[in-house]
Order: C-alpha cells, then sequence, then structure tokens
C-alpha cells in the first residue's frame, strides 16, 4: 500500500512520515521544480535498487542525488572545480544537476557503475523540505515508468505509479515541467549532457566557454550520448510521434495533409503546435502554449493527454533549439524517435 499526502492537506507531521519512509530505505515519489521524482537513499544499495525495480529502468543509467545544502556536494564527490563552484553558487537551488567525481560513499548502484556522480540542489519547497528531514541525500529520476514522459503533474504520478512505490507526496504542477540541464564538470571545458531550462547562454555568462554533447546534435539515434539515460527511447506515448519542420505555410499545409491521409486509412491523427496555430489544423488539435516557457512546462503533459484521446500518430510542429528551445527540441525529437518530415 502506497501512503498518499496531497499538497491541499500538507502539514510538517505527515511530510515527516513521508521522509521516515526515505530513512528506512524505502521510495518516495515527490514534486521538484522541473520534474516529480522518485526518491530513496543515494548511500544505501538496497534503497537505489528499489528505484530501478519501480521504474523498470536499465541499471547501467546512473540516478541524480538530491541534496539540502551546498556543503553536502564537497561530502559526496571530489575535485569540485572552480568553475563547478560558480555554476552552484549562481544557480543552486535550481534546476541544474553537476557530474562530478565521486567519492567512495557513493554506491556504484547510484552511479550507474561510473566513477562519477550526478548532484542536484532542487529549489522546491517540499523537494527541500523532504531532503531536508530525511537528512540524507536523495536518488531521484524523474517519477516515470522508464521510457515514459516524465511526469510533470500529480495526476500522472498517481495514475502511473501509485502501489509501486512506498510513498508519494502530490504537490501541483511543476513550474518548468523539463528536467534538470545536466552539464558534466570532469574535464576542463564543461560539456552539457542533457539541455534544461538552464541554457548553454545562461551557462556561459558566469564561466565561459561551454559545449554540448556532440551526439546531441546528431539526427540520428544517439547510442553515444554522454549520458547513459540519452541513449534510450526516452518521453515516449503510445502514439507515433512525427516532427514536420520547415517553412511557417509549408508546415501548415504539410500538417493538414497528412492529418486527411492517414484519417483516410481509418486512423486517429493528433497535432501539436503553437496554440495560435491552433485553428490551422483539423484531427485531435493540442496548442502546446505560446511561449517557450508554457510549451517546456506543457509538453509532456500534451504527449500524454494525446495517449488519453487515444491517437494512433501525433504531428507535431517543430520550434527553435536557440535558448530553451534546445531543450524543447531535445525531447520532442526523442519522443517522436527522431522521425523528423521536412515540409
Ligand atoms: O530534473 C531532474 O533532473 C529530475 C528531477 C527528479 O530532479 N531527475 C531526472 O533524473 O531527470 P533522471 O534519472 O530521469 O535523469 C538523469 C540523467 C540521465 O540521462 C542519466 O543518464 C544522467 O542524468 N546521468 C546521471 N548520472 C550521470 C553520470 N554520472 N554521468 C553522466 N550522466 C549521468
Ligand atoms: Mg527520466
Amino acid at each position: 500500500i502506497t501512503r498518499v499526502l496531497d499538497i491541499d492537506n500538507i502539514n510538517l507531521n505527515e511530510l515527516d512520515k513521508q521522509a521516515q519512509l526515505l530513512r528506512e530505505g524505502k521510495t518516495v515519489i515527490f514534486p521538484t521544480e522541473t520534474v516529480y521524482g522518485l526518491g530513496a537513499n543515494a548511500l544505501d544499495e538496497q534503497a537505489v535498487k528499489k528505484i530501478y525495480e519501480a521504474k523498470g529502468r536499465p541499471s547501467d543509467n546512473p540516478l541524480i542525488v538530491h541534496i539540502y545544502k551546498k556543503e553536502e556536494v564537497y561530502e559526496l564527490a571530489k575535485d569540485i572545480s572552480k568553475k563547478a563552484e560558480d555554476v552552484m553558487q549562481r544557480f543552486w537551488p535550481g534546476p541544474i544537476t553537476l557530474i562530478l567525481n565521486k567519492k567512495n560513499i557513493v554506491p556504484y548502484k547510484t552511479s550507474g557503475g561510473l566513477d562519477t556522480v550526478a548532484i542536484r540542489m532542487p529549489s522546491h519547497k517540499i523537494a527541500r523540505e523532504i531532503i531536508r528531514m530525511a537528512g540524507i541525500p536523495i536518488a531521484a529520476p524523474s517519477a516515470n515508468i522508464s521510457g515514459r514522459p516524465s511526469p510533470t503533474k500529480a495526476e500522472h504520478v498517481y495514475e502511473e505509479m501509485n502501489e509501486r512505490v512506498d510513498g508519494i507526496v502530490l504537490g501541483g504542477d511543476c513550474d518548468f515541467g523539463l528536467e534538470s540541464t545536466v552539464v558534466d564538470f570532469t574535464s576542463e571545458i564543461p560539456m552539457i549532457l542533457r539541455p534544461g531550462s538552464i541554457t548553454k547562454e545562461d551557462l556561459e555568462k558566469v564561466i565561459g566557454n561551454v559545449i554540448l554533447d556532440p551526439s546531441l546534435e546528431k539526427k540520428e539515434d544517439n547510442k553515444k550520448a554522454k549520458a547513459p539515460g540519452m541513449k534510450y527511447t526516452h518521453y515516449s506515448p503510445n502514439a507515433d510521434v512525427y516532427i514536420v519542420s520547415g517553412k511557417k505555410e509549408d508546415v501548415f499545409q504539410k500538417i493538414n495533409n497528412l492529418v486527411v491521409e492517414n484519417q483516410e486509412k481509418g486512423l486517429k491523427v493528433g497535432v501539436m503546435c503553437l496554440s495560435q496555430n491552433k485553428k490551422m489544423y483539423s484531427g485531435e488539435v493540442i496548442g502546446l502554449g505560446n511561449t517557450l516557457e508554457e510549451i517546456a512546462r506543457n509538453l509532456f503533459d500534451v504527449l500524454r493527454e494525446m495517449d488519453k484521446i487515444g491517437v494512433d500518430r501525433v504531428y507535431s510542429e517543430a520550434f527553435t533549439t536557440e535558448g530553451l528551445g534546445q531543450a524543447i527540441m531535445n525531447r520532442l525529437v526523442k519522443s517522436a524517435g527522431y522521425k523528423i518530415i521536412k515540409a
């Protein structure tokens, strides 16, 4: 039986019961500012094993360790560079994860067999409070079944994960809606392994030159990605997703043709687009928002919504890869399994 706590009834006593589950080596889902996380004691191999089981996640895919205060990073990691310190100083607590050389205290089960560890200090009030109460670093991947879109709303977590974990704290919608930016600080020039809300441009203002894992920019399947998680199928709804890119007018026409073509075959077709473009399309049309921030916040929810409607195919407009667009397109391209149609 899963112990469920809803934000509307939150009191410190109930939250402490959830933190106690974590102290006992059990699993608890809680909200963060990016997506919901599925947490357990990062320093306890048996506890961490339960995370992999609950998600059905391959065990070579390492976990992010969540901490309450900055100083904890020195207990978990070594060889911390000035650049890494500047980034922690500027962006923590917040949606950015640092890859650092791990100390022995971090089990290989947590680091997926690597000598490095991913560390993040979240800013979400409930996340911070539960980590503080637990008094231990908390390993927490996104709280979805492996391969599914990350959960960004309480209902996503409840529908998919109830009875798979020991505790759930339901805390409403996540602010950013995409997972944290992951940056590797183990070599001279920091490398973004997973783009997120804190962009390359944001980082460069603080630490100068930052590079993007080259495998992220390739159109084909990125089996060589540095972040193990980036090589797996990801963010996939049941429907087959296609991205349509090109000039605005051409995209309108191409998607409309594809919708009609597929409807004639008897398929149910969804379209994802800028909200202001909704009227251009037929089929099951869902607007993702009109700004990059809105699109980031809504993307995973809309992918899940398409499954609820039961569409067979989804055609999505392509978005810019500038700024936050980099993270949005990274997730969208993966959810489409790299299927991009030129209009
Ligand atoms: O926003 C987030 O980061 C959320 C919330 C819950 O904090 N967590 C999250 O965790 O997205 P997860 O496990 O779904 O994604 C972690 C990513 C994976 O792509 C993983 O391969 C990569 O970070 N990663 C973790 N440790 C790593 C390491 N030592 N070296 C390289 N990549 C690592
Ligand atoms: Mg994930």
